[in-house]
């Protein structure tokens, strides 16, 4: 799995979990726009058939390292086999409830193959990163919906706070040095998948994420959907978010990428809708879009749930030209499409969900 790629004009982009979900859509739409692209992924929560097929949607080739991001001299090998001119750092643990049962997983992995990163590109004069934050380092709003300029921090879980103080650590290396081009950009709740239903969200056992839970309920896969919550002061009582189709973040990379080479300095965006929806009407979307129906029983809260955030995403449209194209329906038919076609996810390599 390592093998030199090749140097487009438009430039080579080291992508960091680019197998896993928002990097292998990501990773799609860079080669759609003429990028060459790299992957290191060390599969701790994808597997190589997102990969694949992602060469099968676009006819290309990527170069991929079965390295981990502490791996220094692993990552040295793979800056000195390839002129990467950029870094969309996608890699790192995502599950909020494990977070909290192994904090210091989280922060090794996270933070600590951040930093190491940050070093080697550094080395390497690659001063050019796009990182994968999350709307979560809002914490609590005090407003909504949330701004660029809203207060950060107060995470209630080390999840959370990996992408809070990754955060912070960026801020403070472009203080130092002002080469760095640093776009980081908070997402909002990504759902969907690819058109081509070949590639989308497929997490292990168990789905904790809205959206893969109701899919895998329609398809009878589960029984019914727990709603965490009907008594919360929102619409219809259940909690509200701003879906966002991970097709639409992945042309956001590739906007803010336009951004950085523009050098941009540093630069934080959300990426999100603006828009806003409770469970209970995601539940309806999605029997529209399926046909089938959604069983569901509301049940107690679920520790550390905000009741409702979205997103402000005006400067985003302003200074990146980018804005969220896909509606509800549109993201509820193409999570079918993926479930439909990928009942299980993607058929080998399942691995844990760390
Ligand atoms: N929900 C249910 N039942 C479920 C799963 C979720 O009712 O089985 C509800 C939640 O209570 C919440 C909404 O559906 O109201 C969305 O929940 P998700 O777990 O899909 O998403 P979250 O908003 O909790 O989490 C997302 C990202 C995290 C990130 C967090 C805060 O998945 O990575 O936003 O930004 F940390």
């Amino acid at each position: 799995m390592s093998s030199k790629g090749s140097m487009s004009s438009k430039g080579c982009i080291l992508a960091t979990g680019g197998a896993g979900y928002v990097g292998t859509h990501t990773v799609v739409e860079l080669l759609n726009e003429g990028y060459d692209v790299v992957v290191v992924d060390n599969l701790a929560n994808a597997t190589m058939e997102g990969l694949k097929r992602i060469e099968e949607i676009t006819g290309k080739r990527v170069p991929a390292y079965n390295v981990n991001l502490l791996d220094t001299e692993g990552l040295k090998n793979i800056f000195s086999e390839n002129r990467i001119t950029c870094v969309m750092h996608f890699a790192g643990f995502k599950a909020v409830g494990k977070s909290v049962d192994i904090p210091l997983q989280y922060y090794k992995n996270n933070i600590g193959g951040t930093v190491n990163l940050l070093e080697v590109m550094n080395e390497f004069k690659v001063y050019n990163m796009i990182f994968s934050s999350s709307a979560t380092v809002y914490g609590v709003p005090e407003k909504l919906p949330f701004v660029e300029t809203d207060k950060t921090g107060g995470c209630t879980n080390p999840y959370g706070k990996t992408k809070f103080f990754i955060e912070e650590i960026m801020k403070d290396l472009y203080t130092a040095d002002q080469q760095w081009n640093i776009v980081m950009l908070r997402y909002f709740n990504p759902i969907g998948a690819h058109k081509s239903g070949r590639i989308g969200e497929s997490p292990i056992g168990i789905p904790h994420n809205l959206m893969p839970y109701i899919s895998k309920v329609a398809a009878g896969e589960l029984e019914f959907l727990t709603v965490y919550g009907g008594d919360y002061e929102t619409k219809d009582g259940t909690g509200v978010r701003d879906y966002t189709h991970v097709v639409d973040l992945a042309k956001g990379h590739v906007a803010a990428l336009k951004s950085v080479k523009n050098k941009c300095g540093l630069k934080i965006y959300n990426l999100g809708t603006g828009k806003a929806y409770s469970v209970l009407e995601m539940v309806k979307a999605f029997e529209k879009a399926s046909g089938k129906t959604v069983k569901y029983k509301i049940a107690p809260r679920r520790a550390g749930d905000l009741p409702t955030f979205w997103s402000d995403v005006s400067l985003a449209k302003k200074e990146l030209g980018w804005e969220a194209e896909k509606d509800l329906d549109e993201m509820c038919e193409d999570i079918w499409r993926w479930q439909c076609m990928n009942p299980g996810g993607y058929p080998s390599g399942q691995s844990k969900s760390t």
